[in-house]
Parts: C-alpha cells; structure tokens; sequence
C-alpha cells in the first residue's frame, strides 16, 4: 500500500507521462490531477507512440484503473477523441477509467475565449489555446459546468444559459465574435453523457475507500512546477497548480494518504511559450538540444526553447513539493556535448542566490560551471554502472548539490529505457 506524487520539477514536458508508464507497473489506480488538454504525455512502447492530453499515462496496463481527477479542466470533445484512439488501437478502457463528478467542462467558448485573449493581449502568455484559464476562471466565478450535472438535465441546461449569456456577452461586445447557441453546447454535454456518462463518478470517495484497502496509488501531475499559477513564474504560468497542494485539492486525498513525492526533471531544461528562462542556452546549443531532444510540443508542435541545468529551479520544486526522490530523463540527449554547463546559484545585482524568487526571477543572471561531457552512446545502458564515467560524475553532482536521491535514470523514449540508480 503506497501513495506517490509524481511532479514535473521544472516548466513541464519532463517526460512525465514517461516515469508514469514505468511506475504503474507497481500501482493499482494513477490519478490526472490538474490540468487540460495543455499537456502532452508522450508514451513510447514497442516502438508505438501515444500522446495523453486528459487520460492519465497508466492507461497501456490494461489491469489498472485511471481517474481523471476533479482538479482536471475536462475538454469532452478531447476526451472522447481520445478514447475512440486507444480502442482503434485495441485497447478496452471503459470499464477502467473513472471520471470525478467535480472536473469541469472546458467548452468552445473557453477556446475560443483562450485563442482572443492571446491574440489581442500586448502581454501574451503563449497559451496552448485549450481553453484553460478561462475554464479555471470560470469555475472560480462558479458559473462553471461540472461534469457530474449531466445526471440532472434540467438545471444543467439552466445553468448552461445562464453562463452562456455571459460568455456571449464578453464575445460580442468586447470582441466582436458570433455568440455561441446553447443547442452546439448542450449537444456536446449530451454527447458526453451518451458516450462516457458511466464512467463519472465520485472518485475522490473511491479513492479514499481504495487506500483503505490496501491499494496503491500514483498521482500523475501535468505540468511542472515553475507553471504553477502561485509558485511559478507568474504570470507566464497555468491557471492550475502543478505543485503537491494541487495534487491534493484535484484527488481528494489528505496529507496523510502521501508517502512519496518524485521529481521528474529532464537532464536540461526546456520550456514553451513566453516567460523568464535563466538557463536558456544561446542558438547553437538551443537547436542542438532541439534537435537531439526532438524538443517539440506533444500538443501544439512549438519548437521548445531549450537550455542547461538549473539547478535552483529544481531546488525549489524539491522544497515546494517535498520531492524525496528525483527522476532525470534525457541523459542521452547530452551526449556529444564536450562540455555541458550547470547553473548552480544566480547572481541579482550582485548577491549570490541560490533558490528561485519569483518577483526577482527576470533579472537574475545564471552562474554556470562547466562539466565534461561524453561521446558514448548510452541509450543501451540498463545501469549506473554501465554509464560512461563523466555522466555518472554528472549525476553525482546533480544528487549532491540537490540533496535528494535520484532514484531512476531514462535514457530513451521507450518503457525499457529506464532503470533504477
Ligand atoms: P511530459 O509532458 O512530461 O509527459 O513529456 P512530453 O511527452 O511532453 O515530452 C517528453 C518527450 O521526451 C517525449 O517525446 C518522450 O517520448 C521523450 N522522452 C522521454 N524520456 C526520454 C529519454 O530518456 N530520452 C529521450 N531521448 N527521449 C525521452
Ligand atoms: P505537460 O503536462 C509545457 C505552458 C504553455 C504556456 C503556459 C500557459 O505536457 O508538461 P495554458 O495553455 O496552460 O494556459 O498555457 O503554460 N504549458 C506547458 N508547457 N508542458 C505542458 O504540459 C504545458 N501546459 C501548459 O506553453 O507557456
Ligand atoms: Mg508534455
């Protein structure tokens, strides 16, 4: 019996849905809890790719249950695209994914909103454009639609006129767009019902009686923590919290439920859309990374914009979080680089810090060493020991200055590429 959180510890596209896949082998039920169809989980088996927006990574083990959590903004549109996929491909899931009652609806008007604020803004983020804050928004307005309202019809459709009339009004008359018909929207709610209506349930009760009796259970956030909309680099973040206090709120469990917290942190870094990024590199070694690292969005194909080791980033996720244990992917990704630089503190004004502050986090500059790198091929190496001495030197150093274990190492896309330290 075991509870473990699984976070991205820097700006998300750790390889995440990665660590999950090999992780559920020792679980029952994995939990998506925050978040949209702005992630993009890759998974990788036999040479197959899958890519996750809303349906937790554990899915491919066909003996585990996978809940979208109620922290979960839900696109139903996306969702059931997503299903059809992994049945198209064999895979029978309905009587193993759990929908909480709690998530709320991501509906057009919210991509659409998403898509015009971006386009009008002279501040833009650089959102995925899925409709994400304006979802989260809406649900702390409270006009949102949940996912459990489908059970009763009548109020459903009140309430969805009811924020419809606002939705309509924002786009009409602050933007000059065609209003959307409550007909379109409660098609789509219909359609939801029809299609994966059994599936919603109160999961966080199933949750709680699951741990009670003796099942495991893995947390899956999407994201990373520097997205997180109070602890990250607000306000080029994501209207969610990545962080351990959103795996918590977006499961139901309590405090007490958690045993483990991993890090998942790629061996660089890399991130997508605007926002401060100390460590990014220059061009060269940027395209580089890019190229070696195949560093584009699982969601919407951007280019990532890449960059070396940082180590206060991940300092603070292990504080925020209380990561016990860290996962490093895309050790491969750095071969053949004769030096790989670390940032191990940032200089602001001249003071030496070490850990992130997110009101000075723009104007910091990074303080880098350089380390040795290594030509050899590592991605058929299943153990520390078989790693080329300059890599095990890399890690060694990563592990002491953060102070926390790396527990699995990734050297390849696919499930078999991943062993423990
Ligand atoms: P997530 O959002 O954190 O789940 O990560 P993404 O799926 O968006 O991006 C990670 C990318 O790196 C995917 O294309 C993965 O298939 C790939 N990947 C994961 N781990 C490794 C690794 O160790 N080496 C290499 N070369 N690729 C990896
Ligand atoms: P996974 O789970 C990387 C980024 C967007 C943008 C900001 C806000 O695959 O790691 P949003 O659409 O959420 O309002 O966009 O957050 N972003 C991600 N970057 N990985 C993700 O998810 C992301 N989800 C959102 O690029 O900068
Ligand atoms: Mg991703």
């Amino acid at each position: 019996m075991s509870c473990t959180v699984a976070i991205g510890a820097q700006w998300g596209d750790e390889g995440k849905a990665k660590m999950i896949d090999y992780l559920t082998r020792d679980v029952d039920i994995v939990v998506r809890y925050q978040g949209g169809a702005n992630a993009g989980h890759t998974v990788v088996v036999d040479d197959k790719k899958f890519v996750f927006h809303l349906i937790p990574s554990g899915i491919l083990h066909e003996d585990k249950v996978c809940i979208i959590g109620n922290g979960v903004v839900l696109d139903p549109v996306e969702l059931l695209e997503e299903i059809i996929l992994l049945e198209k491909k064999g895979y029978d899931i309905k009587d193993r994914l759990l929908i909480s009652d709690s998530a709320h609806f991501i509906l057009p008007y919210h991509k659409t909103l998403d898509s015009l604020m971006e386009n009008f803004s002279d501040e833009k983020i650089g959102t995925t454009r899925r409709g994400i804050g304006p979802c989260y928004s809406d649900k702390c307005l409270r006009i949102g639609l949940r996912t459990g309202d489908i059970f009763d019809l009548p109020t459903l459709e009140r309430r969805a006129e009811a924020a419809l009339k606002i939705k309509n009004l924002q786009l009409e008359n602050i933007y000059g767009e065609p209003p959307f018909a409550l007909d379109e929207i409660m098609g789509i709610l219909l359609q939801f019902k029809d299609k994966a209506g059994s599936m919603v349930i109160n999961t966080q009760e199933y949750l709680h009686n699951a741990i009670k009796d003796g099942k495991s259970v893995l947390l899956e956030g999407a994201q990373g923590h520097a997205l997180d909309i109070d602890h990250g680099t607000y306000p080029y973040v994501t209207s969610s919290s990545p962080t351990i206090g959103g795996a918590l709120l977006g499961s139901g469990l309590n405090a007490f439920d958690i045993d483990d917290v991993i890090g998942i942190t790629k061996a660089y870094v890399t991130r997508v859309g605007e926002g401060p990024f100390p460590t990014e590199a220059d061009e060269d070694d940027s395209e580089r990374l890019r190229v070696n690292g195949n560093e584009f969005g699982a969601t919407t194909g951007r280019p990532r914009r890449c960059g070396w080791f940082d180590l206060p980033l991940v300092k603070k996720a292990i504080q925020i979080n209380g990561m016990n244990k860290l996962a490093i992917t895309k050790l491969d990704v750095l071969t053949g680089f004769e030096k790989i630089k670390v940032c191990i503190g940032y200089d602001i004004k001249g003071e030496r810090v070490d850990t992130i502050c997110p009101s000075k986090f723009g104007k910091v500059k990074p303080l880098f060493i350089e380390m040795d790198g290594w030509n050899e091929n590592i991605s058929k190496c299943r153990s520390f020991a078989e790693l080329p001495k300059n890599a095990q030197d890399y890690l060694n150093f990563i592990e002491d200055e953060l102070n926390v274990p790396i527990t699995y190492i990734s050297v390849g896309p696919g499930r078999d590429f991943t062993f423990k330290k």
